[in-house]
Order: C-alpha cells, then sequence, then structure tokens
C-alpha cells in the first residue's frame, strides 16, 4: 500500500481523502509537479521547487511551505514508499472554502497533497526504435508556462494520440510547433536544435534545462525559438522530453518516417550525455 502524504500526515493512500469542496476539485484551482526520483534521490529538486515557486506566484497563492521542508518531506515520502526509483507527484490546491465562489476565499488553508508511484522505464523499443508521434491543434489557454492541475485539454489531445496509434501529440498553434501533450518538444536540422523558447505557450521542463545544459556542454547550437510545421516535418531529428520519459526519439510523425526513421545521431550522443549525468548526481 503506497503511503501519500496529505495536509500534513503521511497515510495509506485509501485513507487519503479530501472535500468535495475544495477547489482542486471545483474548479482546477491548484498547481502541481512531478519529480522523479533515481536512487532514492529527487533528481533536479532545486528546478522543480523553483519552478513549483514560479506556479504559486502566477496563482498568487502563497507556498504554504520552504524549500528546506519541503526536500524533508520529499525525502521522507520517498522513503516511506520504499526508495529506488520512483516518480513523486506533488499538488497544491487553494483549498475548502464554506460555499463554491469563484472569488479567492479568504483564510483558507491551501490543500497539500503529495504521492509517489514507482518509476515505470522507458520501454528499450522507445529507445531502439522511437516512438510514434500525431501533430494536433493546440487546444490549450495562454498561460501553459503555469504548472496547473486543470489538464482537460491535455488529457484530450493526448486521448487522441492513443486513439491514433501514437505515443505523444506535438502540438501546432498558428502553424508552429509549441510542445507535446506532456512533454516538451525539439526537432533537429542541419545539426541544430530548434525548441519553443520559455514563455506563457510552453511549460518549460526541467528535463528540457538539463537537455539544453547538456547539449550546449556538447557544443551543439540552440535556436530557442518556435519551429514552423514545414521545418516539424522536414526535421533531421525530432525528440521530446519529460521527467518521466527522459529524452526519447520520434521516428513516426503523422505516419510518416522522420529523417531516415531511425533514433539519430544527435539523439544518440544526448541520451548518452544523459544517462552518464544521471549516474553521477
Ligand atoms: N508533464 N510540457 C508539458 C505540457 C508537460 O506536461 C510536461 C511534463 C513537460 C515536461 O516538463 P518536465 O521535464 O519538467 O517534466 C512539458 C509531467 C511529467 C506530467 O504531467 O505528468
Amino acid at each position: 500500500m503506497p503511503v501519500v502524504y496529505l495536509n500534513g500526515r503521511f497515510i495509506p493512500a485509501e485513507d487519503a481523502k479530501v472535500s468535495v469542496l475544495d477547489r482542486g476539485y471545483l474548479f482546477g484551482d491548484g498547481i502541481y509537479e512531478v519529480i522523479p526520483v533515481y536512487r532514492a534521490k529527487a533528481f533536479m529538486l532545486e528546478g522543480h521547487l523553483a519552478r513549483l515557486q514560479r506556479s504559486l506566484d502566477a496563482i498568487k497563492l502563497a507556498n504554504p511551505l520552504d524549500n528546506v521542508y519541503w526536500a524533508r518531506l520529499i525525502a521522507d515520502l520517498i522513503e516511506q514508499n520504499g526508495g529506488g526509483d520512483q516518480s513523486v507527484y506533488l499538488q497544491i490546491t487553494r483549498g475548502a472554502a464554506a460555499q463554491r465562489d469563484h472569488i479567492f476565499p479568504q483564510a483558507v488553508s491551501p490543500g497539500i497533497f503529495m504521492m509517489s508511484n514507482p518509476l515505470k522505464a522507458v520501454p528499450a523499443d522507445w529507445h531502439n526504435q522511437g516512438i510514434n508521434c500525431i501533430t494536433v491543434d493546440d487546444i490549450r489557454w495562454q498561460r501553459c508556462d503555469i504548472k496547473a492541475i486543470a489538464l482537460l485539454a491535455n488529457c484530450l489531445m493526448k486521448q487522441q494520440a492513443q486513439e491514433a496509434g501514437a505515443q505523444e501529440a506535438l502540438l501546432l498553434r498558428d502553424g508552429q510547433l509549441t510542445e507535446g501533450a506532456a512533454s516538451n518538444a525539439y526537432i533537429v536540422i542541419n545539426g541544430e536544435i530548434i525548441t519553443a523558447p520559455s514563455g506563457p505557450q510552453i511549460l518549460s521542463g526541467i528535463t528540457r534545462d538539463l537537455v539544453l545544459a547538456l547539449a550546449d556542454e556538447a557544443g551543439v547550437k540552440i535556436q530557442q525559438r518556435f519551429a514552423s510545421v514545414d521545418e516539424l516535418r522536414a526535421a533531421d531529428e525530432i525528440w521530446i522530453s519529460s521527467s518521466t520519459k527522459e529524452l526519447v526519439p520520434v521516428t513516426m510523425l503523422d505516419g510518416k518516417p522522420v529523417g531516415k526513421g531511425q533514433p539519430g545521431p544527435l539523439w544518440q550522443d544526448l541520451h548518452q550525455r544523459f544517462q552518464q549525468y544521471k549516474s553521477e548526481v
């Protein structure tokens, strides 16, 4: 039985209950983080806690805990769930007011919830053969930089990919690539990486920060700008990244092979660098 953290207590998941008046439930009024854990240690924790703070600031919710306390709680949660490789999910909602009202309630405590699940290894064939993606219209709102728990648009787009036999949807807004339904996206043309700039149109990934730092270290040129749909279709390589999937090559897009239809050499290099970095922290 997994142990979860709910509003100050570690308890078995089946005993964790929240109010139907919680604004996370009624309005999707909350934010979250997903933090990968390798060998019982939270990976890139500082980056995740910094983004948590940015999301809280953006929704005008005070951080209920300081970073030292967060780090301690996350370490405890990992230990109580048996260490190893995990994926920590953390969310903060604006809490439960007496009545449903769009306006922020006064003097209501935020709802804090954390759980952790075993981190599923990325299937070997994702690395050997790459994944299949479809393009879809980016139907999300204009603050995709906030890691909001309201993920209906993301769920609809991911489901559309699943029903098309694809592993991820790549999102197009005004003829330009933003990101994946649950990942950041990159294309490679002539040995250069093109990836959408941080800003309101994407969720700037913590994995993306590392991928770009490793690419920079390797001397690879990076263009932080939106790729056009034509560039996307002509790319030599396409990748996606996220905390739970790391860096994954995309070898089929809308039923057509990407480049040579195999994971490309730049992906191979960065994937190796990523694994090396992971093994050293
Ligand atoms: N999602 N963009 C979107 C829309 C995402 O949902 C995610 C990750 C990312 C990648 O961010 P990071 O590298 O920090 O995980 C980009 C998580 C994993 C999720 O919702 O489960």
